[in-house]
């Protein structure tokens, strides 16, 4: 098991990354500290696998929200909330959350507001939750407007990855997942590069448990050292948006069907190495490295038939962002360069040479 220890202005909270932890969570709860929780949100898909048999082994009533992204919502936070009173949780309670960054970013909020605030316990199951959701403190939900509209900093006690549920992900969303790491080792980590699985595309079958505990931990130190000096995105906290500035645009402009999150984020990479190449921040041998890394991923759906114009249209849309000054985050060869202005001209041509290079991936 490795531990990583996190610093927040909420307190101090450790990261545990380990091969089967759920099925020692009691064991693990009581050394670590923390009070038996009273009762466990986990989904539709995740409770069957992973989330019942914690429930029983806990003796605790498990909650199933419907999967995915839609149910990241308000109406959740009321059901979840509303099950708390009626099972008379008090202040003290602590809740137990199993599952993606849906669940663990919508129970994490429900925390943050139930009673003005509870102690919760993150078990990140999916590669992404592992290395990203789970981590850093931001909890919320989606508005119809938009996505993560409202939200609370309210970081979780604990947080317990265990690395045996990424067994029954499947392969699209780990390599979702591994677009996210592919970040994280730009920014910060380029041996994490060594540690992606070796076959093509990459499956959890290729990799060891420890393989994937190093890459879980080593991701989640990137993340955490930003966070620690940055906790609420005044600086340093902006370069965790690699890729994201074109990544969200392209979700929201196929409205969030097209695209994995961490595919689109893959693309977002890739259009901003064309805009860091063109302004000499970025080498040749910097993008192919860095396009041979998401390339070692896998096939993801394409953009060929997208209209630039139009995905362009949505980047500004972003709630972070001033639209009159959006800060890109471009890839440089030993890291990122923070706060780039992109005029949307130069966004729409950067698109364009992406998609006549071939669509490669499609
Ligand atoms: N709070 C943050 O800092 C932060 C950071 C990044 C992303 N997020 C949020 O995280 C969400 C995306 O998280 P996600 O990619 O984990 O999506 P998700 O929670 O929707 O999970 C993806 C799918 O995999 C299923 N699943 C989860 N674990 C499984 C397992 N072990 N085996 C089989 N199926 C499993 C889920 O039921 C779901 O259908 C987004 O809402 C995003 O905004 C939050
Ligand atoms: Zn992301």
């Amino acid at each position: 098991m490795i531990r990583i220890e996190l610093s927040s202005a909420h307190g101090d909270y450790a990261v545990l990354i380990g091969q089967d932890l759920l099925a020692r969570l009691d064991e693990i709860l009581r050394s670590e500290g923390l009070d038996h929780p009273r009762g466990i949100v986990t989904d539709a898909t995740v409770g069957p696998l992973h989330g019942g048999r914690v429930g029983d082994a806990l003796a605790l009533g498990v909650v199933e929200l419907p999967a995915g992204e839609p149910h990241k919502s308000w109406t959740s936070v009321s059901a979840i909330c509303r099950r708390w009173l009626a099972d008379r949780f008090d202040r003290g309670a602590s809740v137990l959350a199993i599952g993606g960054g849906v669940v663990t970013d919508t129970v994490g909020f429900a925390a943050a507001v139930f009673l003005r605030g509870i102690a919760w316990v993150a078990a990140p199951t999916t590669l992404l939750g592992m290395v990203d959701a789970a981590i850093g403190g931001k909890t919320g939900v989606n508005l119809p407007e938009g996505k993560n509209l409202v939200g609370a900093f309210w970081p979780p006690r604990l947080v317990v990855a265990d690395t045996a549920t990424l067994a029954t992900l499947p392969d699209r969303e780990l390599r979702s997942g591994l677009a996210e790491v592919v970040k994280a080792a730009w920014i910060g980590d380029r041996g994490l590069l060594e540690l992606l699985p070796s076959d093509r595309p990459p499956t959890y079958r290729s990799m060891s448990p420890e393989g994937w505990q190093q890459l879980v931990a080593r991701s989640v130190s990137v993340k955490s050292g930003i966070v620690a000096a940055d906790e609420r995105e005044g600086g340093r906290r902006k370069a965790l948006n690699l890729g994201h500035t074109l990544g969200h645009a392209l979700e929201a402009a196929t409205s969030y069907r097209r695209y994995l999150h961490g595919e689109a984020v893959a693309w977002g990479i890739e259009a901003e190495a064309v805009l860091a190449r063109a302004r000499g921040l970025l080498t040749p041998s910097g993008e192919t490295t860095l396009r041979g890394a998401l390339d070692r991923l896998g096939s993801r759906p394409g953009i060929a038939d997208l209209d630039a114009e139009a995905v362009c249209r949505f980047i500004a849309v972003d709630k972070k962002r001033d639209a009159a000054r959006v800060g890109w985050v471009l890839p440089t060869d030993d890291g990122v360069a923070l706060d780039q202005r992109v005029e949307t001209a130069e966004a729409v041509a950067a698109f364009r040479a992406l998609q006549s290079a071939g669509d490669r991936r499609a």
